[in-house]
């Protein structure tokens, strides 16, 4: 009965279910991989850096059932040799291109592609986190190598918009050509029976026992030794770190500590500290004079450990003083350049007053980290309830 057919037509099984799980939970990764990275501020770096890394564990896996899997998870049956590509490229322009149940030899490119960009994001991103954060099992890594990385990070993740935008077509185009929906095959796992190829046999959507505990293992040993290499090389001392608040000199961190916090000498160069350490009698409108001993003191520790002592991004970035406020981080190029996405009006209100006080958004200010995941801007104070009257 043909109405009886068309309602359940016979369907063979295609995708397994880790394939399936990979493809979709994929798709969430990355969207809020790209949100977080492309649109929203550095202060979501935790949770772009979560994604990334649950995404890289993910397409590891999905590496290791592509040699493990079943039949049409395997990188054999979608990655063919070049003649077989374009064989099937001028077979399509004719017209004559067969359906495959699984990927199509264009397709394997682009999964080949994806997976590709997405291992070189993982990458990328790692030391990137590393050598500009100086966080991660690569913290090792210069602050010129992270921000080169960076560069490239972000071009890889255009890249990867681009070979999306390329797969989102493919698959409607490929719909259309087969009549078949692949995002929901992609779903289901299934797709319909098709006179013109020969059905798959079952082992095509099963991994045998053997091959399943063959990928369980490759992954406990891939995983384990990632996470090995991980914790060893967060127990790494950082070279370049900047010196710990809890080591600054007490005539520093009382004198330098009084009507603010003791700033990390790190977020000045040398010539700047000296010129501030000789005109403490007009500090900033105040007068911040000490004796003559203690100024010398102080003004050759901050020179020894200023900005160029160390290797993190403010140390960096705030070397470039302007030329007229020499004495201020706040008034570097980069820092106005960094924070014009903060509201004027955000920095004078209670409890922060001033740009100067970095410490009231940076967590982790007086260590001179100021890493943009510990960044919380407080919010402001209730205002003071007014008298309702009545009571008097
Ligand atoms: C009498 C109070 C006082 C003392 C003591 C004092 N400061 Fe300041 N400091 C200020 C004021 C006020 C500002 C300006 C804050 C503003 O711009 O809102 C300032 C700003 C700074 C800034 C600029 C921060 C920025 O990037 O905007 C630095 C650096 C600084 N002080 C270092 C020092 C050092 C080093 C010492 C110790 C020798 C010191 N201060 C002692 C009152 C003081
Ligand atoms: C009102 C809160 C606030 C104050 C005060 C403040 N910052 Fe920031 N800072 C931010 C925010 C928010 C960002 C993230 C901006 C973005 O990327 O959107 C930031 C970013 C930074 C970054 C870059 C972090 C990174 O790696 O992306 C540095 C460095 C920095 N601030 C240094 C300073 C210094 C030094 C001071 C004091 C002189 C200071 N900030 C004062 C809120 C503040």
């Amino acid at each position: 009965m043909i109405a009886r057919e068309t309602r359940e037509a016979p369907t063979v099984p295609v995708w397994d279910l880790f394939v399936r799980l990979f493809h979709w939970t994929l798709v969430g990764l990355v969207t809020g991989a790209l949100v977080t990275g492309f649109l929203l501020p550095a202060t979501w770096i935790d949770i772009h850096v979560l994604l990334g890394l649950t995404m890289a564990a993910l397409v590891i896996g999905r590496i290791i059932w592509g040699v493990f899997g079943p039949r049409h998870a395997r990188f054999r049956d979608f990655i063919r040799p070049p003649g077989e590509v374009l064989a099937h490229l001028r077979e399509l322009l004719r017209g004559t291109a067969p359906a495959h149940y699984g990927h199509n030899p264009l397709g394997g490119m682009m999964i080949l592609a994806l997976i590709l960009a997405l291992l070189a994001l993982a990458v990328t991103g790692l030391v990137t986190w590393g050598g500009e954060f100086k966080t991660g099992p690569l913290a090792i890594l210069s602050y010129a190598t992270g921000v080169a990385s960076r560069n490239l990070h972000r071009l890889i993740a255009w890249a990867l918009l681009g070979l999306v935008a390329l797969h989102v077509l493919g698959v409607v185009l490929e719909s259309l050509r087969t009549r078949e929906n692949l995002a929901r095959a992609m779903v289901t796992g299934v797709k319909r029976h098709r006179a013109d190829l020969p059905p798959p046999p079952p082992e095509a959507v099963r991994a045998t026992p053997r091959n399943r505990i063959m990928a369980g293992a490759t992954a406990a040993i891939v995983f384990g030794a990632l996470a090995g290499w991980a914790l060893v090389s967060l127990t790494k001392p950082i070279p370049g770190a900047p010196v710990a608040a809890a080591a600054f000199p007490d005539d520093y961190a009382t004198e330098c500590g009084d009507c603010h916090k003791a700033y990390n000498p790190t977020i000045l160069p040398a010539a700047s500290w000296q010129q501030l350490m000789a005109s403490l009698d007009n500090h900033f409108g105040e007068d911040a004079t000490l004796d003559e001993e203690t100024t010398r003191s102080i003004t050759d520790w901050l020179t020894a450990h200023a900005a160029e002592s160390a290797d993190t991004k403010p140390a960096h970035l705030f070397r470039k003083v302007d030329p007229r406020n020499p004495i201020a981080a706040s008034a570097t190029p980069a820092w106005k350049e960094i924070h014009k996405r903060v509201a004027s009006e955000i920095f004078e209100r209670a409890p922060i007053y001033t740009r100067s006080n970095c410490f009231a958004c940076h967590q982790d200010a007086a260590d001179g980290w100021y890493y943009p995941g510990r960044i919380e801007i407080p919010d402001a104070p209730p205002k003071t309830p007014q008298p309702t009257g009545g009571n008097g």
